[in-house]
């Protein structure tokens, strides 16, 4: 080839032959996709060519002709979905698409054209953990990004985030990517009232309870996102108890006041100091439970409940999204019930010890003393039996 374009890769067959594509026709005989399917025959002209079947604003209509023809694509996959180019539609890429803007994601921009992979492929760009990396070509690209309104710091934001660390890092499935928040193919932001159904399709307890919750009309009344208000949305950390609280790094501050919205107010500073109360608890039976077992007592009940409360501790975080103050007492008694049984235990199993020690001594000082008088006793009974033989 390179007499003819230099530049012009020359691996187009065995990338399909690599790809998805690259099977055999179910007719027999041919491969299943050819390069005239997607290239034409004989009009055939340069891929940035407005009239090319593959440039950008023709391409979804390319891969559509299969892709949304259920008939055809049962014969190969009858599991594969056939709704993609109808979602896409829908989509903010598929709406700038079909008004005639080529920079907006189209299939072949997530998907590649030669090298298509199947999505569960761990090689495939739209894999998840190569979906953040796949979208972020152009989010976070400023100067191709530069004529649309919006940040280009989804990736690097995204990254440093709890779920980003966790898919990125630790190759946790279970984490979102960038297209479980906001769509494969329907790519949009999720609207303000949808974010507590894009994150209750994991976190679903927590969803359930903030729509119970009084927050949830507040937060409509006022057009405010839901969970995103209080944890963000690319930048999410790990939730701490510093999040609660009526001091300014609280996120209940930016609301709730002794002024303002009070019983908010009260509410934080009643819950942040039960968090307060039920970990000096716990700290105490832990405490209490490592020093007994140190002293060698047996305190497997103890410990046993220990787990309860840190198992309340855990439940707490989860149930403050009720707002409910009844709801969140509820928990923190059963934590404070089984602090009180830990510390309780422990505490018998320590004094048990002291007892027991002191009994040892009290014992040992008998045993002495009868020891003494034993040996005194034989002394005697020895020089008499002297005395007796020299006389
Ligand atoms: C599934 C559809 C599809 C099939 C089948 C296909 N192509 Fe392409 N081809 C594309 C797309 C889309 C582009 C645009 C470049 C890109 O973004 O990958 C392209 C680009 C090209 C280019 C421009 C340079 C390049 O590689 O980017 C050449 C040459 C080419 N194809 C040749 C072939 C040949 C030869 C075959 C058969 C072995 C073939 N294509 C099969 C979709 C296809
Ligand atoms: C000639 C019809 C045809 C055309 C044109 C076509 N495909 Fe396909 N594609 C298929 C078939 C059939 C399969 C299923 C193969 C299988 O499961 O064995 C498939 C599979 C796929 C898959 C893998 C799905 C999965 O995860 O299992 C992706 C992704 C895909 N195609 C994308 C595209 C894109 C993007 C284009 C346009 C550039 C395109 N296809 C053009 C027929 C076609
Ligand atoms: C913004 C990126 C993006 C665009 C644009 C896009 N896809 Fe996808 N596509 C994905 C992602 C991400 C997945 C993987 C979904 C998953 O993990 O289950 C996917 C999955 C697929 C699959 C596997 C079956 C399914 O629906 O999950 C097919 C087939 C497919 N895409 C075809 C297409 C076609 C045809 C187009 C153009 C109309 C297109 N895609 C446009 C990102 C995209
Ligand atoms: C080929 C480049 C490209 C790729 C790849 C791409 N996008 Fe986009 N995306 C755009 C452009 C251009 C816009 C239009 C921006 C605008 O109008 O504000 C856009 C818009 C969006 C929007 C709407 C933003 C808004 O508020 O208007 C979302 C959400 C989005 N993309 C998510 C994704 C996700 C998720 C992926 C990966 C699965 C992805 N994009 C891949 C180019 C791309
Ligand atoms: C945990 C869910 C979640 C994940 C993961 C996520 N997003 Fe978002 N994204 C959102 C929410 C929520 C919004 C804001 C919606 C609003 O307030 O209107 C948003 C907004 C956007 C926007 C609009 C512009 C902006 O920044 O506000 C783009 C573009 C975007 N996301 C792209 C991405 C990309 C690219 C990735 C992956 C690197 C990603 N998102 C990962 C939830 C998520
Ligand atoms: C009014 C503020 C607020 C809103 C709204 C909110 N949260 Fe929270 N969230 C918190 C606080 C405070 C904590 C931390 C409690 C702690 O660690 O003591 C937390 C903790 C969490 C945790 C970690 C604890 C656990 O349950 O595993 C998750 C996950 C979570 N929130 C998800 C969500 C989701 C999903 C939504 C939307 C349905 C949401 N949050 C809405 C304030 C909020
Ligand atoms: C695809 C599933 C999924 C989606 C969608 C999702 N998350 Fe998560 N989230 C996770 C997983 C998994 C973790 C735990 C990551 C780790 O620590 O390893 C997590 C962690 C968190 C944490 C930290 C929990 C802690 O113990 O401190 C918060 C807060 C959180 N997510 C909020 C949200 C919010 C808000 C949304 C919506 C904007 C959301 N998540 C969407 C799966 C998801
Ligand atoms: C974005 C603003 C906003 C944030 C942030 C916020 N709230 Fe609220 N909250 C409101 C509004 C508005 C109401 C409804 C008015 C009212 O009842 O005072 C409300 C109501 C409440 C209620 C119900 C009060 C009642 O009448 O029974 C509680 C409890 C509450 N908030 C606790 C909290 C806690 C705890 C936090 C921090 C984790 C928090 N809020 C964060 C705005 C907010």
């Amino acid at each position: 080839m390179k007499p003819f374009g230099a530049n012009l890769p020359t691996d187009q067959f065995s990338l399909i032959r690599g790809s998805v594509h690259g099977g055999g026709s179910v007719k027999g005989g041919e491969s299943l996709i050819q390069c005239n399917t997607c290239h034409g025959a004989h009009g055939i002209v340069r891929v940035k060519d407005k009239r090319s079947p593959v440039h950008p604003l023709n391409v979804v209509a390319t891969c559509a002709g299969c892709h949304s023809n259920p008939a055809y694509m049962r014969t190969y996959n009858p599991s594969l979905p056939v709704d993609q180019r109808e979602k896409y539609r829908t989509s903010v890429h598929g709406e700038k698409n079909a008004s005639g803007d080529a920079k907006a994601a189209e299939c072949v921009s997530c998907h590649g054209g030669h090298e298509i992979l199947r999505a569960e492929d761990v090689r495939s760009s739209v894999y998840p953990t190569n979906v953040p990396g796949t979208c972020a070509t152009c989010h976070g690209n400023s100067d191709y990004m530069a004529e649309y309104p919006i940040p280009t710091d989804q990736l690097e934001t995204y990254s440093g985030s709890v779920h980003g660390q966790a898919l990125l890092g630790k190759h946790d499935l279970a984490a979102p990517a960038c297209n479980d928040c906001h769509g494969n193919h329907a790519a949009t932001p999720p609207g303000i009232e949808s974010i507590s159904n894009v994150c209750g399709t994991c976190h679903a307890l927590n969803a359930d309870l903030f729509s119970k919750s009084p927050h949830k009309a507040a937060f409509d009344e006022m057009g405010l996102p839901e969970c995103e208000t209080c944890h963000g949305n690319h930048g999410i950390v790990a939730a701490t108890d510093q999040l609660i609280g009526v001091s300014e790094d609280a996120v209940c501050s930016q609301c709730h006041a002794e002024d303002l919205n009070p019983a908010g107010y009260q509410f934080a500073m009643h819950i942040s100091s039960l968090i307060d109360s039920l970990e000096t608890e716990e700290a105490r039976g832990t405490a209490l439970v490592d020093d007994a077992e140190n002293k060698g007592m047996e305190v497997g009940d103890a410990l046993f409940r220990l787990r309860d409360v840190r198992q309340a501790r855990f439940e707490t975080r989860t149930i403050i999204h009720s707002f409910n103050q009844e709801e969140c007492t509820a928990v923190f008694d059963k934590g404070f019930a089984a602090a009180s049984f830990v510390s309780g235990e422990a505490t018998r199993a320590i004094d048990e010890y002291y007892f027991r020690r002191i009994g040892f001594g009290i014992s040992t000082v008998i045993i002495t003393i009868l020891a003494i008088a034993l040996y005194l006793t034989i002394r005697r009974i020895e020089r008499r039996q002297k005395e007796m033989l020299h006389t």
